[in-house]
Formats: structure tokens, C-alpha cells, sequence
């Protein structure tokens, strides 16, 4: 579609007196793709209007994941969660969300002026986001009318929630379910993508191949639609890129062919999980996709931080460390010689290693709500030292960064449970985004 047409006007050797200013220039580094860095001119479409090409390759998209339409982003699910959060809540802007949505989540409902309610999160043995309280969901649905629900699924850790469960408690009360599936757009071929949601959203760059930030809106409630792409076109660039478009298409070309790449990467994911380990332990479960290989610590002398850093010494780069666990992410693209590397450092590290209590238990606390987010932004603010924040009001989101789930979010109060667990988290070495400060908000809760 769109490359067989780059590939057409290139051969016709057009001079381009328009943007990009490059102009393709043989002065620049050929190793940077400028040759096919391209925008809206006559015959490749517009992204924010499409009528072409990107229509083919949002129906390409649509037919893939078996919904109804898809809207293209070439700012990551970042802007598809912005666009969708703006629809759902025009009509109510009482929002459910996942306490462990990421940032974007946040932002939306911030933006929006949302009035947002949580469901809170259920952590497994090494304290990762495995889950969610269904009931929860349910009650506070029975109580209260919400424009939307917001959950992540799957998590970043790979466990993936029950959405055939949770959308027929949303239809049950007639509330619309969008699934932030940013980490899923490869489940597809596991037979782990479920099409149970009104709308989802799912980044292709983080699982597939096409380039960073690539992404899409799945659309299964066509009553969306025309907000959707109104929306869209509001927080996305006036001129999307075209390299990131071509890529998208490559690998729309390529969605039959991932399968067998799938298989060969569950055949190198078989072997991994199979390893003798006696001290590190590779999470597997029934709800879990595999490629989001984690590994636990917790009864070993070392933490996922340690962990990560011996990988490091051994030229493995990995995805993120917590106290009790790493986490690797494996791909349809992986090689097989990296599996048997990969087995081969895991085997050493593992033999080298004694058994300990290492266990680092975390509940995320719950904090109290004294004002919505947008109030917060909006009132004045100052900063306090965190061990003179007893009962303030906080005046921005608090988290450990990754995963960057918030401790406590601006206008939630600084309590004594969330203080505990800011120490908490600082003792075990976390990276959280304070330091001796918090910026509060004026007025104190007495
Ligand atoms: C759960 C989740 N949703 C959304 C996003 C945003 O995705 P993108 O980077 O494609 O904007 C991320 C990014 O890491 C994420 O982890």
C-alpha cells in the first residue's frame, strides 16, 4: 500500500519543492532514512483525514484484531489514550480507571477535567500488577453512572485480566470498556487477544515490528467513530510521520507471516521455561504471556536490580528491575542464538547464587481522595519536606519509576500509610520521582 506508492514516486524522480526540508539530500547520513521521510502531498493521503491508502491500511488493521475500525497514531497509544479518554467522558466524566494505568490515563482524565474513581490492583508474589478486584469494578459500577472504564490489560509484567468477565459487567450497566492493550498487539497470535471492548488501544512497537511510537485505536462501538477521529487529530501531529507509516504497513504486509515466527519464539520460550534453576525463578501462569519473561528473585541473595546489572556485565540489556524481579522482553524477532545465550548467563548467574529471604512485599496503599485531579492542578502549590507532609495534600503524582504506578496522585492526602510506603520503597533503593520534597498543595487537612 503506502510503501508500493513511495517506491512509485521515488522512480519518478519528482523534484520535491515542498517539506521535508531534507529534500532526500545525498549530504546527509544514508544510514538515516531521509530517502523515504515524505508528508502529505498529492496521492499519499492524510493521516488526519484519510481517504486512501491509510483508509486500505486501517481496514488491514480492523480485520487483524476482528473489530469493526481502526484509527492509526504515529504518537504511541499515548495519543490514542488521550483521543479516547476525550470521547468517552464528553457525555459523563465519571471515569473507572485501573489504579495502575499508566501516565497517559492520568493526563486524559486531567485534561478532561474527569472525576475518577479507581479499581484497585491485585500484585502476585514478586509484588507485580497481576490483576484487578472484579468486585470491585462491579460495586462501584452498581453505585455510581461512569462514562467509561479504563484497564490495562495485559499488564506491563504480561498478565492479562478476564475482559470477557469485565465487559459483561460493563454492559450489564451499560458503562463502555477501553482496554489499554499497548503491550498486546502480538497476543493475536497466541490466541490471547480477546475482542471483548467497546474500544482498545494497542501499541505495535512495543511487540511487533513497526518503528517507535506506532500504534492504533481498535474500534468495536462504531458510535465513537467521528469523535474518535476528531479527537485524534487533536493531540496527534499535523503531519504524522511517513517512516513510521511505512512502517506500519510492512507490517500489516507481514501480520500472516508473524504466526510462524510466533511459533519459533514459543519453541525458544518452551526451552527457556523448562531451565534446571534452583535459586531464580521464571514466572509462569495460566493468564501470563510468556514473551514478558519475569523473572523472580525472591529466594535468592540478590535483587532484580542486582539481577539486572549482572545481565548488564553479561551484554544483556533488559527491560526493568524491582527489588524481586527482572523483566525481559522477548519478541517474534528474537533469535534463537539469543535464547541460548540468554540460558546459558541465567545457568551460570543461578549456580552462583545462594538461597535467601529475599521477599519484598508491596500493597499499593489507598489513599483519600480530598480533591479531583484537574482541582488540584488548579490550586496553589508549594514545596514541603516529606517528613513535614503528614496530612498535606499532595500537589503531584508520586511514583517508582518503572513501572510508574502512582503512590498517591495530586490531591489524594499524604497520610501515614503512604509516608510508610514512600520510605518504604526509597529504603529498597527504588527510584522514585522525589527526593527530600513534595510539592503540596496549600491548604492542609487538619
Ligand atoms: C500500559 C501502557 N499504556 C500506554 C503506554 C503508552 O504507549 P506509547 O509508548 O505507545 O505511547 C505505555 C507505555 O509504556 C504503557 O506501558
Amino acid at each position: 500500500m503506502l510503501i508500493k506508492k513511495i517506491d512509485e514516486y521515488l522512480n519518478e524522480n519528482t523534484y520535491p519543492f515542498h517539506m521535508p526540508g531534507h529534500k532526500r539530500s545525498e549530504l546527509l547520513r544514508n544510514d538515516l532514512a531521509y530517502r523515504r521521510d515524505f508528508t502529505e502531498i498529492e496521492g499519499l493521503d492524510n493521516l488526519n483525514d484519510p481517504k486512501e491508502i491509510f483508509v486500505e491500511m486501517e481496514k488491514a488493521i480492523a480485520k487483524n484484531y476482528q473489530v469493526k475500525d481502526a484509527i492509526i497514531s504515529t504518537n504511541g497509544s499515548t495519543n490514542g489514550i488521550l483521543a479516547a479518554i476525550r470521547s468517552l467522558s464528553k457525555n459523563n466524566n465519571n471515569l473507572l480507571i485501573q489504579r495502575s494505568s499508566h501516565k497517559a490515563v492520568y493526563n486524559a482524565a486531567l485534561i478532561n477535567k474527569c472525576k475518577v474513581e479507581y479499581i484497585d490492583i491485585i500484585t502476585d508474589e514478586v509484588s507485580a500488577v497481576a490483576g484487578i478486584d472484579y468486585n470491585i469494578l462491579e460495586n462501584k459500577l452498581k453505585s455510581k453512572s461512569h462514562g467509561a472504564v479504563v484497564v490495562t490489560s495485559p499488564s506491563y509484567e504480561g498478565y492479562i485480566l478476564d475482559l470477557e468477565k469485565i465487559y459483561g459487567i460493563c454492559q450489564k450497566y451499560e458503562t463502555k470498556l477501553f482496554v489499554d492493550l499497548a503491550h498486546g498487539s502480538h497476543l493475536y497470535l497466541n490466541d490471547l487477544y480477546k475482542n471483548c471492548f467497546d474500544l482498545a488501544v494497542t501499541s505495535f512497537h512495543k511487540n511487533l515490528s513497526a518503528l517507535t511510537p506506532s500504534a492504533a485505536l481498535l474500534v468495536n462501538d462504531e458510535s465513537l467513530i467521528g469523535s474518535l477521529r476528531e479527537n485524534m487529530a487533536i493531540f496527534q501531529s499535523s503531519s504524522p510521520s511517513y517512516l513510521i507509516l511505512q512502517s506500519i504497513d510492512e507490517m500489516i504486509e507481514n501480520f500472516d507471516k508473524f504466526y510462524g515466527m510466533m511459533d519459533n519464539l514459543n519453541k525458544n520460550l518452551d526451552e527457556l521455561y523448562d531451565l534446571d534453576l534452583k535459586n531464580l525463578k521464571l514466572i509462569n501462569h495460566k493468564d501470563k504471556d510468556r514473551s514478558k519473561i519475569l523473572i523472580s528473585c525472591k529466594n535468592t541473595n540478590i535483587s532484580g536490580v542486582e539481577l539486572q546489572e549482572i545481565l548488564r556485565k553479561n551484554k544483556i540489556e533488559i527491560e526493568m528491575a524491582y527489588p524481586s524481579y527482572a523483566l525481559l522482553i522477548a519478541s517474534i524477532f528474537d533469535r534463537k542464538e539469543a535464547f541460548v545465550y540468554l540460558k546459558e548467563v541465567l545457568m551460570k548467574i543461578d549456580k552462583a547464587l545462594l538461597k535467601a529471604d529475599n521477599s519484598y512485599k508491596f500493597t499499593y496503599p489507598k489513599p483519600i481522595k480530598k480533591y479531583e485531579l484537574f482541582e488540584a492542578y488548579e490550586k496553589e502549590k508549594s514545596k514541603v519536606k516529606l517528613n513535614r507532609a503528614l496530612n498535606h495534600i499532595s500537589g503531584e503524582f508520586v511514583y517508582a519509576y518503572p513501572p510508574g504506578i502512582p503512590i498517591i496522585t495530586p490531591g489524594e492526602i499524604l497520610d501515614k500509610n503512604i509516608l510508610a510506603s514512600l520510605n518504604f520503597m526509597k529504603s529498597k533503593g527504588l527510584t522514585i520521582n522525589i527526593e527530600d520534597d513534595i510539592s503540596c498543595l496549600i491548604d492542609k487537612i487538619e
